[in-house]
């Protein structure tokens, strides 16, 4: 098991990420809660509850009371944060209370947020369930819930008390979320770790079989770069920005296909590949380094099918731009283990990229 410690202005804890934490939570939760919390409540999903609940609950001397959260982005709202809040109330939680968030990013997300303002901010616990939630939802503090008018619209920092991230819960991951996941790990390589990126190049077939050693040195590594960039920068207003490399193009693909035809991290994919054109393009990279990323990226595919067109996905990275005052912020990658963050990448530039992205991924369907 590792240890990663997260230090930000607001909040210090640890991340620990390692096989066989599951079965005992509550002792390692009481050592970090110091007072043992009057009831505990666990959110999770059925279908994650019906595959691990008994695993969970094993440590726990009085089983937590579970919260049910429906799988799927559309229950990731207000409405299900004040029935989830009621709940609670109904249950008898205080202010003394202790909540654990038991599952992908959604429920990581909605706990999170509940935790935040229930009684106006109980303790929480991560112990997230899918790879990308261990590698990079469940670090870092941000909650939130969607509107009808966009995603992520409402929410807040607040961090939890500790992340568990347990490897073996991933034996039951779908291997395409496990693939996607794996994009957000490609991507802390590219911006802040060129080993990592050598990493995964050389053990490909071992991570995809999810070899216990292989998987925990990328879990590790890829919470150790996000947990240093949000120690650097926590609320967003500068540094932390690069954790989006290949996100403005991914988001406006997400869009683009209303949310359904790619997991978030396919969409950060193909984000990615534009985002190395634009970058060969400025010479911040050389063309064989960025031939080297695109061949790993497309590697831990395959990347689905993109069924949109350019000026789609640009009108769609304009309402980006418009969330942000009017500059549209790109993460540009400089070389393989370093990047930064522009604000002068033009419309013309972006065209460019997607365009070189859709004919690749045109070039991928017809293969
Ligand atoms: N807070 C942040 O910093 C941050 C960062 C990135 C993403 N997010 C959010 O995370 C969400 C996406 O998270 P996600 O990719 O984990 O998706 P998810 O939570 O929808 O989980 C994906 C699917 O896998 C299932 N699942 C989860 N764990 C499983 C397991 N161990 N075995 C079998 N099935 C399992 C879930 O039931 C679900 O159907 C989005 O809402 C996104 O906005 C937040
Ligand atoms: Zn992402």
């Amino acid at each position: 098991m590792q240890t990663i410690r997260v230090n930000t202005p607001s909040a210090r804890y640890n991340v620990y990420a390692g096989a066989g934490l599951l079965g005992s939570l509550a002792p390692r939760i009481a050592r970090i809660a110091g007072r043992p919390p009057r009831r505990v409540f666990v959110l999770t999903s059925p279908p994650i509850w019906a595959l691990w609940g008994d695993k969970f609950s094993s440590s726990f001397p009085e089983p937590p009371i579970a919260l049910f959260l429906p799988a799927g982005e559309k229950y990731k709202t207000m409405t299900s944060v004040e029935r989830l809040a009621r709940e609670m109330v109904a249950a008898g939680a205080d202010r003394s209370s202790l909540l654990i968030a038991f599952g992908g990013g959604i429920v990581g997300d909605v706990g999170g947020f509940l935790a935040a303002i229930f009684m106006r901010g109980i303790p929480y616990v991560q112990v997230p369930t899918t790879f990308l939630a261990q590698v990079d939802s469940s670090v870092g503090g941000k909650t939130g819930v969607n509107l009808r008018e966009g995603k992520n619209l409402v929410g807040s920092f607040h961090h939890p008390l500790a992340v568990f991230a347990d490897m073996d819960v991933l034996g039951t991951l779908p291997d395409r979320e496990l693939r996607a996941g794996l994009m957000e790990s490609i991507k802390a390589g590219i911006i802040r770790d060129r080993a990592l990126v050598r990493f995964m190049e050389d053990r490909r077939a071992d991570i995809l079989h999810r070899d216990p050693r292989a998987l925990e040195k990328v879990i590790a590594d890829s919470i150790r770069i996000k947990a240093a960039v949000v120690g650097r920068d926590e609320r967003e207003s500068g540094l932390r920005m690069i954790l989006n490399l290949g996100h403005t193009l991914g988001h406006a693909i997400e869009q683009a296909t209303n949310y359904k035809a790619l997991l978030h991290g396919e969409a950060v994919g193909w984000g990615m590949i534009a985002a190395l054109h634009l970058a060969e393009r400025r010479r911040t990279i050389s063309g064989k380094e960025a031939e080297r990323l695109v061949n790993l990226i497309h590697r831990y595919g395959p990347l689905p099918e993109l069924k949109v067109n350019a000026k789609r996905l640009l009108a769609a990275a304009g309402s980006d731009k418009k969330n942000s005052g009017g500059v549209r912020r790109f993460v540009l990658p400089l070389g393989i283990g370093n990047a930064c963050v522009i604000e002068d990448a033009t419309d013309a530039e972006l065209m460019d990229a997607a365009r070189a992205m859709l004919a690749q991924a045109r070039a991928a369907a017809t293969k």
